[in-house]
């Protein structure tokens, strides 16, 4: 790559692309390796509360922001029987967990982790099962859930001890049935129809809740996105949103192509979009069907430490990433991704929270601390709120082994008109040389006191530990801001958040 670089971005207040839905920084919790035991909840941990919870893990995840958090699974819902997480602690089954190959004590479920969502101040995000179950458990659980009394479940749910309804909004029907890996895999006609139903009777039990039917479990899936067509076929009428999930790795060691991963999802969502919007043309509906990607981030390192664990154990140490500086970087990309397609993406899941591929990290028994990907989420998360706007970049590109005119800057911009901020986010992807940006913010009044929070490193692969924590964001000097032009340089493979007072 050449060496002096400039970008040029002209961000305007007038050209909004959307609000921005507050649940697009969500995140996911599910019943697998450390996420629930040993993760939100630990009994006897020196900082468990009355209710078992760990508050070190409830710190951060409220200093994270999260809007809403899906559970309890993924793969695992597939499995599950909800009946066996309510009633007596004591009195619940201990099972085999088909999806991962453990044992489910179900110390926890969904009255506990609905009154541990209201203590992070978060929604939940309620999958039910529609691999070994259907409809009839579906529409139990919203009774149970959402209805306020005088009916078997939901005054089942007072006798556990809930009075109040949870009044859960969000409802995920199944997960990645697509998958042949998924506990009573569907074809695409077979999941429609389960779907058409499950969401039928749920609605008629609550009419206020909100549906996702499951799409692809991701885009290079054989049946994709023929899949995905045909479940909306069956179903667009019925649900609200279609889901989307996508991971990304850096297997070949390959910075480049690995940074240049969030351009995949972008195209990803713009497929989705066209089948979504080709549906509504073939049914000749006036509804516009939006997309919530429940699950994505970068998922590589655990793969080969998961071949060798020991089955049917409790919460054993699954799907642990410990996340690089360079992982961070592409994170940052990907929120940027789903913040420039806020028009159409509603809900987003970092997937997940807590242990299993997650910003924070625990040691059962002892601390819990931030992992590399915390940060581009928390600024996303706490900034990146209001209209999103579109950013005209003209940047150096690039090409990689398996894209080409990949922009050196990676941007997105968000203008809160309340809290009379706006914040621009970017990634320089290059790797040796700083970028200068020039920024015409001309449209906005009154701009002033610019603040330039930068994530940088001169190890791509420094990681976050229990001992030490090396990655983390800084202030840095130097962005000017003159008569509405902001001049900055953003350092070589950096993360950063450039904010402004915006009357
Ligand atoms: O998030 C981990 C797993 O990834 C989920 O259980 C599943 O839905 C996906 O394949």
């Amino acid at each position: 790559m050449p060496d002096a670089k400039t970008a040029t971005l002209v961000v305007d207040k007038d050209f909004v692309i959307s609000e921005i839905d507050p649940r697009l920084y969500g995140s996911f919790v599910e019943h697998l390796g450390r996420c629930v035991y040993g993760g939100i909840f630990e009994k006897g941990h020196p900082t468990a509360d009355r209710d078992g919870f760990r508050q070190d893990v409830l710190d951060l995840v409220k200093e994270l922001g999260v809007s809403i958090v899906r559970y309890p699974g993924g793969n695992f819902v597939s499995g599950y029987n909800w009946e066996d997480g309510v009633g007596p602690v004591e009195k619940r089954p201990r099972k085999l967990e088909l999806a991962w190959r453990t044992i489910e004590p179900n110390w926890v479920g969904v009255n506990e982790f609905a009154r541990w969502a209201s203590k992070v101040g978060t929604a939940v995000n309620m999958s039910v099962n529609l691999g070994t179950r259907g409809p009839d458990e579906a529409r139990a659980l919203v009774e149970y859930c959402n209805h306020p009394s005088g009916s078997y479940w939901s005054d089942m749910r007072i006798s556990h001890g809930q009075k109040e309804p949870h009044r859960i909004k969000l409802w995920c029907l199944g997960n990645e049935m697509d998958g042949p890996w998924q506990i009573c895999h569907k074809t695409a006609a077979e999941y429609g129809r389960a779907a058409v139903e499950a969401a039928k009777v749920m609605r008629w039990v609550d009419p206020d809740i909100e549906l996702v039917a499951c799409g692809s479990s991701h885009p290079r899936m054989p049946t994709f996105p023929d899949y995905d067509a045909t479940v909306l076929e069956h179903a667009y009428e019925q649900v609200n949103y279609v889901s989307l999930h996508s991971y990304y790795g850096n297997q070949e060691n390959d910075t480049a192509n690995f940074l240049a991963k969030s351009l995949e999802m972008d195209s990803y969502i713009k497929s989705v979009v066209a089948v979504c919007d080709t549906t509504r043309a073939r049914k000749r509906s006036k509804k516009t069907l939006n997309l919530s990607f429940d699950e994505w981030n970068v998922w590589y390192h655990s793969h080969e430490n998961d071949r060798k664990i020991t089955p049917w154990t409790i919460a054993p140490p699954q799907v642990e990433d410990s996340y690089t500086f360079e992982d961070a970087l592409l994170a940052g990309c990907l929120v940027m991704t789903l913040m420039k397609h806020a028009d159409r993406v509603k809900v987003a899941c970092l997937a997940q929270l807590v242990n299993v591929i997650a910003p924070i990290m625990t040691v059962t028994g002892g601390p819990a601390w931030r992992q590399t990907i915390f940060y581009p989420f928390l600024h996303a998360s706490r900034y990146g709120r209001g209209r999103s706007l579109q950013t005209i970049l003209r940047s150096p590109r690039y090409d990689t082994k398996e894209y080409t005119d990949v922009p050196l800057l990676e941007c997105s911009a968000a203008h809160n008109p309340e809290k009379g901020e706006l914040s621009i986010f970017a990634v320089n992807r290059d790797q040796s040389a700083d970028l200068a940006l020039e920024c015409d913010l001309r449209s906005f009044d009154g701009l002033s006191g610019v603040t330039h929070t930068v994530m940088d490193s001169r190890d791509l692969k420094a990681v976050n530990t229990k001992d030490a924590q090396p990655v983390k964001p800084r202030e840095a000097a130097g962005a000017k801001l003159d008569k509405g032009r902001l001049s900055v340089k953003l350092p070589p493979l950096s993360w950063n958040v450039l904010r402004m007072s915006a009357r």
